[in-house]
């Protein structure tokens, strides 16, 4: 394997929030609906459009007001560079970004309907190179942070370290546990702060079924008896269904057209973190993120749909 690794005594000034996970170059199509199982469906176009839950969640810190750091692996091709020039552009560190010749850059496939829905398969590519010695080797970065912020699209083995460094070095440590395919390991969850699944991973990491926010409140309840301080399950235009040592609410969204819902929850997510970075508290935090959410939905794609700060006007100045 050929990989430029960065260094660990990069000379980049400090990050408030420190985000591992993984890049993605999104292949879009747009169609009137969703196809069936066996069903063929013509579309006008493909776009190349940056993402990846990690990349996506680093710039929306960026954007809304964090100073960002990207701990992740890309392909030594025209995808890589292209994801690294968007982060650097937006102010991310990139520093920590790794370039291997062994594997492609991560791809996602992503179609999004007339309806705002969208169904995303992912390659990981490069992402699936991330280890638990090169999160190591970046310790400084995490002494450095306040808030850290792990996907589920780089390997398992890397995302626990990650929690587990964060957790012992006492940052901010959030989980955004997708995609999820099951329950999590109990010591993961002791080390979360912050963990957030959408309505289909807190189903998945709980087995109840959550089809109503008073389920999802359920769901989010079995998260916190499990360990994670703090739980938010995200229901797109029903709000989020909290829960932490003390309270049980249902923070309704603020109303939007949805037209493409991709990375609307690495909005929040990144939000979330760029304001607890900040101090916010988690109910600040939380509507802020969701101040964020909503606008992301009426945009197109993921990166280019992530609004800038001054964007939220009053609803930024009530969040913090
Ligand atoms: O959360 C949306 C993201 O999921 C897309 O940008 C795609 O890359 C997948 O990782």
């Amino acid at each position: 394997m050929v990989a430029k690794h960065p260094s660990a005594s990069s000379a980049h000034p400090a990050a408030d929030v420190l985000i591992v996970g993984s890049l993605n170059m999104d292949l879009v199509i747009r169609t009137p609906r969703l196809p069936r199982p066996g069903q063929t469906v013509a579309a006008p176009a493909l776009e190349t459009i940056p993402g990846g839950k990690g990349a996506n969640q680093a710039v929306a810190a960026a954007r809304l007001g964090g100073r960002v750091a990207m701990l992740g692996c890309v392909g030594d091709d025209a995808y890589g560079t292209a994801l690294r020039d968007g982060l650097r552009r937006e102010g991310v560190d990139t520093s920590m970004v790794s370039v291997h010749a062994s594997e492609a850059t991560g791809i996602a496939c992503v179609t999004v309907a007339d309806s705002g829905q969208n169904t995303i398969v992912i390659v990981a590519g490069a992402n699936q190179l991330l280890t638990p010695a090169m999160i190591e080797a970046q310790r400084a970065a995490f002494e450095r942070a306040r808030v850290i912020v792990c996907q589920l699209e780089s390997p398992p083995d890397a995302v626990e370290c990650a929690l587990k460094l964060g957790a012992r070095l006492g940052k901010t440590v959030i989980l955004n546990p997708a995609p999820a395919i099951g329950p999590l390991p109990t010591p993961w969850l002791a080390a979360c702060d912050y963990l957030i699944p959408n309505e289909t991973e807190a189903a998945l990491l709980t087995a109840h079924a959550v089809d109503s926010p008073e389920s999802a409140l359920d769901a989010a309840a079995d998260l916190h008896a499990q360990g994670a301080r703090h739980v938010m399950v995200t229901l797109g235009a029903h709000g989020v269904a909290y829960v932490d040592a003390t309270r049980r609410l249902l923070m309704p969204a603020p109303i939007a057209q949805a037209v493409d819902t991709t990375a609307a929850g690495d909005t929040f997510v990144g939000a979330l973190a760029a304001a607890l970075a900040e101090g916010a508290a988690p109910d600040a935090a939380i509507a802020f993120g969701q101040a964020a959410a909503a606008v992301s939905v009426t945009r197109l794609g993921a990166q280019p749909s992530i609004p800038f700060r001054s964007e939220l006007g009053v609803l930024a100045a009530h969040a913090h």
